[in-house]
């Protein structure tokens, strides 16, 4: 197992007052295909602590974004727990209960809840498109920041996300194991299409390939940059943590995934497909098909990259169900 090295980074007494990431000279190259890991600065915002990340849960639910905040306590959500409690207590219960044992909660879409967190994830791109060759601004199609709150020991088990992240560790230490993204042994084409279809298990650990995947240990000040479908897991160390995560979907890797879409679908009607990149043309065609049944102004990641299966599957749903009714009547 290789492990990823904070000493190979380099000195992060360099950043200046705006930088968030240091170009570590690996930026350009691994971005979006490998992960690596970088320094962040976010230290240096208030934006960031256990009491103003609680504030922000407040604010999503006082702006009826409560879906944004979730909480678990050992095998069972707090919130089923503590269902008669109001959203903004629960909230604080779950601050209270992270230094116990498997507890977390995640705040999804921090920029929803107050501009002061829009304000930064806008910094952050800028920083990011300046570290890049390309133009990363006019690519980003979804931007969103979400805050991992847990407690010692908890992890997240094997996955995939369709999204390019970078988790910065605020405070505690947690270890993330990365895969390469293009290494289709571990990562085989038919899960990835089961995967943009809805089943976002779709992703099968495989014991046999697991020397593959890359440990970095992350503690505060560091992040790593997680590709699109670099499959992952997370373990925290043994003190609470606090993580920050930047998700971005570009036009590039939305684009993949309309094509792995029409494959699933193709697939399914018994017609081989090649996977995206092999066929420009097709590819082309594919993406359109897609995009021509999804929302046409998306204004969510689940919009943007869901809802054309989601409106493929609504009428299929719709029918099951009227002959389960029937069948039961
Ligand atoms: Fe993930």
């Amino acid at each position: 197992m290789v492990h990823g090295s904070v000493g190979n980074i380099g000195d992060p007494d360099v950043f200046g007052d705006k930088l968030f990431f240091k170009d570590t000279g690996s930026f350009k190259v691994d971005f979006g295909k490998l992960p690596f890991l970088l320094h962040h600065n976010f230290e240096n915002s208030d934006l960031f602590s256990l009491s103003r990340l609680a504030r922000a849960a407040e604010q999503l639910i006082q702006k009826g974004r409560g879906h944004r905040f979730s909480a678990h306590r050992a095998q069972d959500k707090i919130n089923s727990g503590w269902v008669s409690m109001p959203r903004e207590e629960q909230v604080a219960a779950a601050v209270e209960s992270i230094g116990e044992q498997n507890a977390w909660m995640k705040i999804t879409a921090l920029n929803e809840a107050d501009p002061a967190y829009v304000e930064f994830l806008n910094t952050a791109i800028a920083e990011i498109d300046g570290l890049l060759d390309h133009n990363f601004k006019q690519e980003v199609t979804h931007a969103q920041m979400t805050a991992f709150i847990s407690s010692p020991g908890v992890a997240a088990p094997y996955h995939i996300d369709h999204e390019e992240n970078f988790l910065c560790q605020i405070s505690g230490e947690k270890e993330v194991c990365l895969y390469d993204p293009l290494d289709r042994e571990n990562l085989p084409d038919k899960e990835i299409e089961e995967f943009y279809f809805g089943n976002y298990d779709a992703a099968k650990y495989r014991d046999n390939l697991k020397s593959r995947g890359k440990i970095f240990q992350l503690k505060p000040g560091v992040a790593v940059h997680h590709p699109s479908l670099s499959a992952h897991w997370v373990r925290n160390g043994d003190q609470p943590s606090v993580s920050i995560s930047l998700v971005f979907c570009t036009k590039e890797i939305d684009k993949r995934a309309y094509i792995y879409q029409s494959n699933y679908l193709l697939r399914r009607l018994g017609l081989p497909q090649s996977p995206p990149g092999r066929h420009p043309f097709w590819d082309e065609v594919k993406k359109k098909s897609i995009r021509a049944v999804s929302k046409p102004r998306p204004t969510s990641f689940r919009e943007l990259i869901f809802s054309g299966p989601d409106n493929i599957k609504a009428p299929i749903r719709s029918i099951q169900n009227m002959f389960k009714s029937v069948k039961s009547n």
